[in-house]
């Protein structure tokens, strides 16, 4: 496969931020970057991505990990074909033997489909370029509507050409497989036939976020109204209509850079707008808007100006459109345009100056547009301006941010010369106020003496981990100040003063302890580190990082990023801040102390349990038996607990 050198060139060259960058706009915050997260759904940036560490990950949804594993999340690719697009992504090459039939076969049924997807897309465009019968209906056709040919390139479109299945033939004669032609629904199989879905159809291909090819619109050239205008792709592994937005791979850079992003209804207006030189633009094509595309959008930017077409129908879609894109926080401006006229048909009639102008001025905020909309012939019934007022608060109380909301309330007070105050109840009427004050205060002590150690006859190991926050600690100061030294010790071979450094330690004293973690993950972690432990070249984080099991880097990048609970409070107590690791002598003790202690706990309570059983078995040998071990738990936990300075214990 790919060997092992080149792997290196590879992590080397993907650099975090530049890999996740593709995906995400990412703003510096102190020594990160933030962004909002494209695995969950969210409103404010939690995001993180450290340069400095190499990894991404997520306060909101905890997905994190290194720049393959972004890959891998993202594109829904393995290990190894998340390597191979980074290597195309930098240019690196990756020797390899020549696909045969039987690798082709191996790659799974999502890569083939995307695979064949191409192959449809370069054959529709081969047909409308190189054939006779493509350059002169399809090519002609779309030369009459306007669309320069820059812009048919831009954009992929092609012809597929009238007969009954000359697509699916040419795509069988080139080897690609009948079951992927119908996963997805470029070719319509039936017992005894099969033809093209597309037959006789321009060709809109629909591109993912990263630009491969994922499904297809298909225009008919047909005036006939009983044939549907549009045909698209089937939902297939690769095409989720309702998380897709047409032209967002060629509109991205774009919108980024103006932050803004126009939505219109279809794939004309889009490749339109582009040709007057707005290219910040999406269509929720073949679909009326919903949720996932909306924060689709929300990836790149804040600000949405819908542009519907200028009837009945497009004006309730953009009032639809209204409430769902502010519902998730986004800025939304409205264009209203002439009636009959759609955004495609209206960037045709003007200049790109010209329109560019149209938009400057008629470009408003939702709140004038409802307002204009809905007071027309209503001013002066009091029963319909109420019903107004409701109309537009509803939409402004689904605003998540405060600010935004009250600048709203300002504007729509004003328009409707309505006192605030009045409006202010009336959202106060509609908002349910969610607030989540839950604030953990936990006292912890410092503790400098030495450790308490676990009676080994007493550490069988639970199903449940009682310590895992605590051995999350740990492992955050053993990757992060591993080889800090902590203690001195006399060294009685060569006479010569040494020194134990945190990895030496807290290793030594979990195998003593006989403390094994019932985390797979975090036992290969300290397992691995263990074998490590006299590497003096080992890198523990890189190591981890980039663990071939997406399981351990992930985690490792979890805990990377997570906040420092203990050293956190330890700031507080203090009357200067000192740093993490000048307090390293006295921290690594105390979590190490803290973990046994949850775990002694942990015993405590199955022991008691067993106790409780036992007795009502009337088994009073095993009471016996238990009630010692009870005891002696009991006096460790009492040892623990004076050590952390604790009284009892709080879970
Ligand atoms: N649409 C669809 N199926 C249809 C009709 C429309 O999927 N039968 C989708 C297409 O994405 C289309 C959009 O809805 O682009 C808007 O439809 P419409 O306004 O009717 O088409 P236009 O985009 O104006 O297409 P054209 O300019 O080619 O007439
Ligand atoms: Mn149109």
């Amino acid at each position: 496969m790919i060997d092992q050198g080149t792997i290196q060139q590879i992590l080397d060259a993907a650099e975090i931020a530049d890999v996740v960058g593709d995906f995400v706009t990412l703003k510096r915050r102190g020594t990160s970057m933030i962004g909002l997260c494209p695995f969950h759904n969210e409103k404010t940036p939690s995001f993180n991505v450290s340069q400095a560490k190499g990894i991404y990950k997520c306060f909101g949804c905890g997905k994190g990990g290194s720049s393959v594993n972004f890959i891998m999340e993202h594109e829904h690719l393995t290990y190894v074909d998340a390597l191979r697009w980074l290597a195309g992504k930098y240019n690196i090459p990756i020797s390899e033997k020549e696909e045969n039939p039987e690798d082709i076969k191996e790659r799974n049924d999502r890569e083939s489909q995307l695979i064949v997807s191409e192959y449809a897309q370069k054959f529709f465009s081969d047909q409308l370029w190189e054939t006779n019968s493509g350059r002169l209906i399809g090519l002609s056709y779309l030369r009459q509507r306007g669309m320069r040919d820059d812009i048919i390139k831009k954009f992929g479109i092609g012809y597929c050409p009238e007969g009954k299945d000359t697509m699916t033939v040419a795509a069988i004669k080139e080897g690609f497989k009948m079951e992927f032609l119908e996963k997805t629904g470029l070719t319509i199989k039936r017992e005894d036939w099969i033809r093209d879905r597309f037959s006789g159809r321009m060709m809109f291909p629909i591109h993912g976020i990263s630009g491969r090819v994922i499904g297809f619109g298909g225009r008919t050239l047909s005036q006939d109204k009983t044939i549907a205008k549009y045909l698209n792709s089937p939902e297939s592994d690769i095409y989720h209509k309702s998380r897709v937005l047409y032209g967002i791979f060629q509109a991205k850079r774009s919108i980024i850079q103006e932050d803004k992003c126009y939505l219109v209804e279809g794939y004309t207006d889009v490749t339109s707008l582009h040709q007057s030189g707005i290219e910040n633009v999406v269509a929720s094509s073949g679909t009326s808007l919903t949720i996932e595309q909306i924060r689709l959008i929300r990836r790149f930017t804040n600000n949405v100006t819908i542009i519907y077409d200028g009837d009945q129908a497009g004006i309730k879609a953009s009032m639809r459109g209204i409430d769902m894109v502010l519902e998730e926080g986004i800025n939304v401006k409205v264009l209203p345009l002439p009636e009959g006229e759609d955004p495609d048909s209206f960037s045709r009639s003007m200049s790109a100056t010209q329109l560019a102008e149209y938009i400057r001025v008629n470009e408003t905020d939702f709140i004038k547009f409802k307002t204009k909309l809905l007071l027309s012939g209503v001013e002066n019934d009091p029963i319909s301006r109420a019903r107004l007022i409701t109309d537009i608060v509803s939409s402004i109380a689904v605003i998540p941010a405060e600010i935004v909301r009250s600048e709203y309330l300002k504007e729509c007070s004003r328009l409707l010369d309505v006192r605030e105050s009045v409006l202010y109840n009336e959202i106060r009427k509609l908002k349910v106020k969610s607030e989540d004050e839950m604030i953990k205060h936990r006292e912890r002590e410092l503790i400098k003496e030495a450790n308490v150690r676990l009676p080994v006859s007493l550490t069988p190991v639970p199903e449940i981990n009682p310590c895992e926050n605590e051995e999350r600690e740990l492992l955050k100061l053993l990757l992060k100040y591993g080889s800090h030294r902590i203690f001195e010790i006399e060294n009685t071979e060569n006479g010569e003063p040494g020194y134990v450094d945190v990895a030496t330690y807290i290793l030594t004293e979990l195998e003593a302890d006989q403390m094994v973690s019932v985390n797979p993950i975090i036992r290969t972690v300290f397992e691995e580190y263990n074998f490590h432990l006299d590497d003096e070249n080992f890198d523990a984080i890189k190591h981890f990082v980039n663990h071939p099991d997406h399981q351990v880097s992930q985690f490792i990048s979890d805990i990377l990023s997570e906040k420092n609970k203990l050293s956190d409070f330890w700031r507080k107590k203090g009357s200067y801040i000192e740093e993490e690791h000048e307090i390293l002598p006295q921290l690594v003790p105390k979590v190490l102390q803290e973990c046994k202690l949850r775990y002694i706990s942990f015993l405590i309570g199955q022991v008691e349990q067993g106790i409780r059983k036992a007795s009502e078995n009337h088994d009073d040998e095993a009471v016996n038996d238990l009630q010692k071990r009870y005891q002696k738990l009991k006096s460790v936990e009492r040892l623990l607990c004076g050590h952390l300075g604790k009284r009892t214990i709080t879970s």
